[in-house]
């Protein structure tokens, strides 16, 4: 129902509060966890890896018994993982047959804006979009989903989304689970609201005047997967976690508190393995982990209630009904052996050094410094392969996370402090807790046509819809004045 709301920092307002029970407990864990297919490529006469994606409607059945309208990438829900070394020249045929016109934008990919699928890339209803591109980055874990302006979240939530899989020979050196789907199993995570006739629920999706930080779903879905389980027949397990989700905010563990360890984040491999219990996980982040296994394991991976301000209306006033059953391993009696976990990954020691004046963002009611996105303003010029420092500001009572195209950063420090250990590897999206300020050190591209621009904005993706994003170029030196005073003629 409706709750009126004072908490602190002066935000006062009425706050839509879903009952959100959980469903810790509930489940019976009786499907198979879905393994998006690996997508293989044909070779094209350039010598390109040529991948094709299908977008289409389809229906899906979560919930036993029903069927839901979904949206799809080569199938019902969600979409094939592609999978690319790094050098290796790639394309996509991207064929639209939704019956509206989208894009699909290559989430932490290091490509030129105008192959990064954002805003500027509409791809039409029953057109093929074609971009291709260079694998120019380190070994990680990234993703693809749509990225048309004010809809991004509508299209997610309906189910275009997919993993995409950088491999490179460091990576592939080392000792590291690497069966895909046996010891190296993807986990998309999302929250649904699926209605009693089997229907998506979007009625608060982009708030409906209410809600504060868009849809929360009670019903947690892993690759498509409800109620899911997965047999596992090694001893190491690696997982490698994605918050899919429009909003909530994960934040994940084992039933049994067991340690597991965190190998990668966002855009790649950690320095050194770290050893954790609990990862929080904001919407378009990810985080490779470790996990060992005892023959006859069955244990639950969970999401715990988050910290305060986390799923904001849920953590502060539906008292600890943010607690989830994501999924339960079930270890076979006798377990293959796996290599131990190498002592060093690979990751360079330390950030890089921004140079130049900082960028400072504050973040407001789905705004950055006092605007809302706007398809021909620059809001910011970069040089090219330069390192900026970014300060993020939430001044907010409400959560917000931050996430930038065509570059990577670290985080320099949050609130003056040093980051936590599992905030220290490369990223690309960060949670921004509500009344915080971050500093970033921002690594860009090298310059690309600067009539693409690249996006930043918060990734809970009713925000970025309702205008909380901004555009950026990356530009040669010579150009970087000329830009820059067009963009001060333009404002
Ligand atoms: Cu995951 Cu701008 O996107
Ligand atoms: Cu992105
Ligand atoms: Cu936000």
């Amino acid at each position: 129902g409706i709750v009126l709301v004072t908490p602190a920092a002066g935000f006062v307002g009425w706050l839509w509060v879903d009952s959100d029970r959980g469903n810790a407990g509930n489940l019976s864990f009786r499907n198979a966890l879905k393994i998006p297919p690996l997508l293989d490529p044909t070779v094209d006469s350039d010598g390109r890896k040529r991948f094709r994606l299908e977008l289409g409607e389809a229906y899906t059945e979560f919930l036993p018994g029903t069927r839901t309208a979904t949206w799809g990438a080569n199938g019902p829900y969600l979409g094939p993982t592609l999978r690319a070394r790094r050098g290796q020249r790639v394309a996509v045929d991207v064929r639209n047959r939704l019956p509206e016109q989208t894009t699909v934008h290559w989430h932490g990919m290091h490509l030129p804006a105008e192959m990064d699928g954002g805003p500027h890339n509409p791809i039409g209803v029953g057109a093929t979009w074609q971009p291709y591109w260079t694998i120019n980055q380190p070994a990680a874990t990234l993703w693809y989903h749509p990225h048309l302006h004010e809809v991004t979240a509508q299209h997610v939530y309906r189910g275009v989304a997919g993993l995409f899989i950088v491999d490179d020979p460091d990576a592939d050196a080392l000792p590291l689970p690497k069966r895909y789907g046996v010891d190296d199993v993807p986990l998309i995570v999302q929250d649904k609201k699926i209605k009693d006739d089997g229907t998506l629920d979007t009625s608060r999706m982009n708030f409906g005047g209410l809600a504060i930080t868009g849809l929360l779903g009670d019903k947690i879905v892993v690759n498509g997967t409800y109620d899911p389980h997965f047999r596992v027949t090694t001893e190491l397990v690696r997982l490698r976690l994605l918050n899919a989700a429009n909003a909530r905010i994960f934040h994940f563990g084992f039933a049994d508190d067991r340690e597991f360890t965190l190998i990668a984040s966002d855009s790649g491999l950690s320095q050194v393995p770290q050893p954790m219990e609990r990862i929080m996980l904001s919407p378009g982040e990810r985080a490779e982990i470790v996990v060992r296994f005892r023959p006859g394991d069955d244990v639950i991976l969970k999401s715990f209630p988050a910290p305060l301000g986390a799923n904001f209306a849920y953590a502060r006033l539906a008292g600890g009904g943010d607690e989830h059953d994501v999924i339960r391993f079930l270890a076979a009696d006798a377990l293959r052996p796996s290599a131990a976990l190498p002592a060093a990954l690979g990751a360079p020691p330390a950030a890089p050094r921004p140079s130049g004046e900082p960028f400072r963002l504050e973040m407001g009611d789905f705004t950055f410094n006092g605007q809302t996105m706007d398809m021909q303003r620059l809001d910011r010029v970069v040089a090219s392969e330069s390192v900026e420092r970014w300060e993020i500001i939430n001044n907010q009572a409400i959560p917000h996370n931050f996430h930038v195209h065509g570059a990577s950063f670290h985080v320099l420090d949050i609130d003056g402090e040093p980051p936590p250990g599992h905030l220290r590897g490369v990223k690309d999206t960060v949670y921004v807790a509500p009344n915080s300020t971050m500093n970033l050190a921002v690594s860009f591209l090298p310059h690309s046509d600067p009539e693409f621009p690249y996006m930043f904005h918060c990734h809970l993706l009713a925000h970025e819809d309702a205008g909380m994003m901004g555009q950026f170029v990356t530009v040669s030196e010579a150009d970087r004045a000329l830009v820059r005073q067009a963009v001060t003629t333009h404002q």
